[in-house]
């Protein structure tokens, strides 16, 4: 096996541990109270299917702009509003998705 096929193993072994630890390890959860704290343009949370998106850092790239997101910030659930996007925009919710909703 040449060193380039080596490095290129243990890239892979590293990529399916990484993928386990993942799996692994629980989404955090996050309580309707606290998701409620983030609706400013410092700390801007979305909660969408149930899950908890960090949308602080993407709100002046937005193409739909800043306002519509922080008007849903801090909950409650807006998949709707997500599900007319793009499919290839769902890999940036997946980046920016930071846990799910505690179950009341
Ligand atoms: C994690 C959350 C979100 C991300 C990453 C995101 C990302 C994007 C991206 C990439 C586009 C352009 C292409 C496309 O349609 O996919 C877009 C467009 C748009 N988004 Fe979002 N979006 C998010 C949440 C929302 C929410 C909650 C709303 C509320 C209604 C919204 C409203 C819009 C609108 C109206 C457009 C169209 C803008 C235009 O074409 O003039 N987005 N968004």
């Amino acid at each position: 096996m040449s060193s380039h096929q080596k490095l290129l193993t243990i890239k892979s072994i590293s990529e399916k541990l990484l993928e386990i630890c993942r799996v692994a390890e629980p989404d955090p959860q996050f309580s309707q109270e606290e998701i409620a704290q983030h609706k400013t343009p410092a700390s801007c949370w979305l909660v969408a299917g149930g899950s908890v998106y960090d949308v602080t850092a993407y709100l002046q790239r937005h193409p739909g702009g800043a306002n519509i997101l922080l008007k849903r910030a801090g909950g409650p659930d807006c998949q709707q509003d997500l599900d007319f996007h793009r499919q290839q925009t769902r890999g940036i919710w997946k980046a920016l998705k930071i846990g799910v909703l505690k179950p009341s």
